[in-house]
């Protein structure tokens, strides 16, 4: 287990930072680049734990992947092309390479078994493995389906129309790229809008699919066809340093090729609203949209976070809670009960490590309650194996008055690989 002594007491932050790609469309891509015919050529790929998983799946189902840093190659299979794997498949940490597998490989026409680590062990599988067996799908687990290891015997399946319970891009994308296999169509609708990076890449890939209002719906029987993809920054790992710039006294961060996907712009619309002195450039708006994010440091104050916004920023919440610290004003978060079944109980993890360090936090039933002006103080915190606490644990050191030291450092390596150069690059 890594630890790192961080970097505390810092006065300035300056600098420019390329954010590596984005997680969610980097496993996408690969995904749908093994599915389509002929070869998917991806740049600003994220090398990070998780995507490599995705990578080492469809290595072991037949597919060929030439990975060099963030550009890959994927020569495409067809949705019939795909091979039985000889071993066990393993996700390693990531929720989204399972949930996601589970709907390709419901499908086919073999056996597989999945299986991740401690983590992915006690996240919750029936949301995706209950809508599948109303599709026909014959899968295995722990608990009636609920926990890995799973096993996935591939068979014919029909479209549905199914409502989601739970606001899930992972089961909402789990379901259509099992719709795309079903006979007929399958409609979802969703109770909040969740990204929408699998719709959008159906569209780059040549697929159609439908949207009106919160309803999605596929045909099965498409075949896609490869495809060049640009992968820009992830907001998710930008948003770090953000909170960084807004923060730290005397910082002014630029963050280039960031995506802006309005589905995963909450982190922006919060920061703007707590008064950050924040400026956007929109560089594309085709396909994934993206531009540079610069951030100044600034004065701030608290807010309430609700409703249909906490989709668009489910993952920032751990950064947005240390943002809160440095607010006036006491700011809460509802709604949020999800954040209990992400890589750790997220509610509980970033509530218990910031009191370590002497912020005012409290977890309640579906979020935080968090009263911002208390000094951070140093101490001993940990990730607990979560890449997200990880991080924003490092950006409340940059603030604090006394050394913290991180343990279980390495779990940041699953979404940026980069990420203590990029922080070392910004401090003056
Ligand atoms: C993701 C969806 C979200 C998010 C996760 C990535 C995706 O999970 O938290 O980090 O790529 O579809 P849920 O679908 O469970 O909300």
């Amino acid at each position: 287990m890594d630890t790192q002594t961080l970097q505390t007491n810092i006065t300035s932050l300056k600098g420019t930072i390329s954010i590596p790609g984005d997680k969610s469309i980097s496993h996408r891509s690969i995904m749908f680049g093994a599915l389509a015919e002929g070869i998917t050529n991806i740049e600003n790929f994220l090398p990070g734990a998780d995507c490599i998983s995705t990578i080492d799946c469809f290595s072991k189902l037949g597919v060929s992947i030439q990975q060099n840093g963030d550009l890959v190659e994927v020569i495409g299979k067809g949705f019939s092309g795909l091979k039985a794997p000889s071993e066990v498949l393993d996700v390693g940490n990531s929720g989204t390479t399972i949930r996601l597998m589970l709907g390709i490989l419901a499908g086919q026409a073999f056996q597989a078994e999945l299986i991740g680590d401690d983590s992915i062990g006690k996240r919750p599988m029936t949301r995706v493995v209950n809508p599948l067996k109303q599709m026909g799908a014959d899968i295995e687990g722990r608990n009636n389906g609920e926990f890995t290891p799973l096993t996935v015997n591939g068979t014919e399946l029909k479209g549905i129309r199914y409502e989601l319970p739970v606001a899930s891009a992972q089961v909402k994308s789990a379901i259509i790229l099992a719709g795309l296999q079903a006979k007929g169509t399958t409609t979802i609708v969703e109770p909040e809008k969740t990204r929408d990076h699998t719709e959008r890449m159906i569209v780059q890939f040549g697929g159609k699919v439908e949207r009106k209002g919160n309803e999605i719906s596929v045909e099965g029987g498409q075949s896609l066809q490869g495809t060049s993809i640009y992968v820009p920054g992830d907001i998710s790992s930008a948003a770090f340093f953000m909170v960084a710039a807004a923060i730290t006294p005397n910082s002014e961060v630029k963050l280039l090729n960031v995506g802006l996907n309005p589905t995963r712009t909450g982190i922006i619309e919060v920061l703007q609203r707590m008064g950050a002195d924040i400026e956007i450039e929109h560089i594309n708006e085709k396909g994934e949209p993206y531009g540079h994010i610069t951030v100044r440091s600034s004065k701030l104050h608290a807010i309430t976070i609700e409703g249909d916004l906490i989709p668009r920023l489910i993952d920032e919440i751990p950064v947005i809670a240390l943002l809160a610290v440095s607010a006036e004003g006491t700011t809460v978060i509802k709604d949020a009960a999800e954040l209990k079944v992400k890589e750790t109980n997220r509610i509980d993890t970033v509530a218990d490590e910031l009191s370590r360090l002497g912020a005012k936090i409290k977890p309640t039933e579906d979020g935080l309650v968090i009263t911002g002006g208390t000094p951070i103080h140093g101490g001993e915190v940990s990730s607990h194996g979560d890449h997200r606490i990880g991080m924003m644990l490092a950006i409340a050191g940059l603030v604090a008055s006394d050394e913290i030291i991180l343990t279980d450092s390495k779990a940041i390596e699953v979404s940026y690989p980069q990420f203590f150069d990029h922080l070392t690059t910004l401090i003056k």
